[in-house]
């Protein structure tokens, strides 16, 4: 298995290209089981979950051809070769429900497993069943699979969702392209990844309006086609990285995107004192006198600040004068980053949901581990800060989400290599 070293100390100045968003792009994937004519999906990122939602949409019959050196996907759909999404692949990926509601609605019928447990939290998919339930889909759950049907068809529907959930969202408002009449969603999620969907599924012909506000409507069509459409900017990349100059010092330009993806954290950073400019290629980084000061953050949906981003926030914490606070109120075991940060040297104290970080805190070098995809991002952005040498171990947890991290930190001169083993 693979790791990561990484030497603090040195400020980091230079440039880094934002890839395709790996959550929209897992979302825009499935779409295409939606039609038989072919989805092209153009700024793909070229991630292990990327591959794993191709192999799954091909065990269904799905023909994917990666143009482009893997930055476009060719997804076609003409016929749907198998309606069952097995545990094997299921298991790797909880995204994969996603091919739920588009193979109800397409085929009238689906079996895909339901996803195991998570390091995160347990991640139930209850909502998604429901909203479907209220398209008119009859659901089994039988030998740890969902088995769903619909053999006259979805119906629209009026589905509230009594929280704010991405994928129910997202799985219901697929399906409801296909269904007869019209399907209102009610707090519904507004993440950038729900809009990109939406103007993909137009782009298909779907009818739909109001994406990125909480209420969607779906007019259902009878059928969908082809289209080409642009997967937008991974703004939990984005932000990953804008972190890098605050915690390290230096300055960092990100290309190809724009603030709005970013706003909370924006907020956030120059309350902390460190300047976020907007730039004609993309936007700015720095610290601006070298004192970074706490802060009180509390995780929510869209817009407010994303869970995607909680422990690298608390690495840049670490380095901050005097107590913050951090609440996190949308995954119960989200904080396993903060044993590891604790053997590095920082002081941090977990009640609940809450942690208190006291800074700034001397963090040195020392082997970590991490068991999620962000908890492993905040690790080597704490490795920036520390004296001596961080290894991070299990990169492959980063690989599901991060392309070719050691490159583009090193070309801002971090000292940062991965070892293979
Ligand atoms: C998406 O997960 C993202 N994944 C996650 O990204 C992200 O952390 C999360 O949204 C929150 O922003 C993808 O887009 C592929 P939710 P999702 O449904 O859709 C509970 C990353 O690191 N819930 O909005 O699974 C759930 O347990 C990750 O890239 C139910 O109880 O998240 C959680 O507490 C990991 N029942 C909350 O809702 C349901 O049926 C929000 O989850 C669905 C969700």
């Amino acid at each position: 298995m693979d790791s990561i070293i990484v030497s603090g100390g040195t400020p980091l100045n230079g440039e880094i290209a934002i890839g395709g968003a790996k959550n929209a792009c897992l979302a825009l994937m499935p779409a295409a089981l939606l039609t038989d004519e072919p989805l092209t999906l153009t700024n793909a990122p070229r991630l292990a979950d990327i591959a794993t939602m191709r192999a799954l949409l091909e065990s269904l019959g799905c023909e994917v051809a990666a143009l482009q050196e893997g930055r476009a996907l060719a997804l076609s759909a003409a016929t749907i070769a198998s309606r069952k999404a097995h545990y094997d692949i299921v298991r790797k990926m909880r995204a994969s429900i996603l091919v739920l509601g588009p193979l109800l609605a397409r085929e009238g019928a689906a079996e895909v497993s339901l996803p195991g447990g998570c390091a995160i939290g347990a991640r139930p998919v209850d909502l998604h069943l429901a909203g479907l339930e209220k398209l008119g889909a009859t659901l089994e759950l039988r030998d740890g699979y969902v088995y769903a049907a619909a053999p006259n068809g979805l119906r629209g529907a009026e589905v509230a969702f009594p929280f704010v959930s991405v994928g129910a969202t997202e799985n219901v408002m697929m399906a409801a392209t296909l269904a007869k009449g019209v399907t209102r969603l009610s707090n519904a999620a507004r993440e950038p990844e729900i809009v990109d969907l939406a103007r993909c599924l137009r782009a298909m012909g779907a009818r739909i309006e109001g994406e990125g506000t909480s209420t969607i409507a779906i007019e259902g069509v009878d059928r969908l086609r082809g289209a080409t459409h642009r997967v937008i900017a991974d703004r939990i990349e984005l932000g990953t990285y804008m972190l890098a100059p605050a915690i390290a010092g230096g300055e960092i330009e990100f290309l190809g995107v724009e603030r709005g993806l970013v706003a909370a954290l924006i907020d956030l950073l120059e309350a902390a004192d460190v300047a976020v400019e907007d730039t004609a290629r993309g936007l700015k980084v720095r610290r601006r006198n070298g004192v970074v000061r706490a802060m009180r953050v509390t995780t929510a949906p869209y817009p407010g600040f994303p869970t995607d981003l909680q422990a690298q926030l608390m690495a840049l914490l670490t380095q901050a004068e005097g107590e913050s606070v951090i609440e996190e109120t949308i995954f119960e075991n989200r904080f396993m980053h903060v044993p590891e940060l604790m053997r590095m040297g920082a002081d941090i104290r977990v009640k609940g949901g809450e942690a208190r970080v006291r800074g700034p805190a001397k963090l040195r070098g020392a082997p970590v581990m991490a068991s999620d995809l962000r908890a492993s991002a905040g690790l080597i952005l704490a490795g920036l800060a520390a004296e001596g040498e961080t290894t991070v171990a299990r990169v492959y947890h980063l690989d599901r989400g991060y392309e070719r991290v050691e490159e583009k930190l090193s070309r801002c001169g971090a000292r940062i290599a991965r070892v293979r083993g």
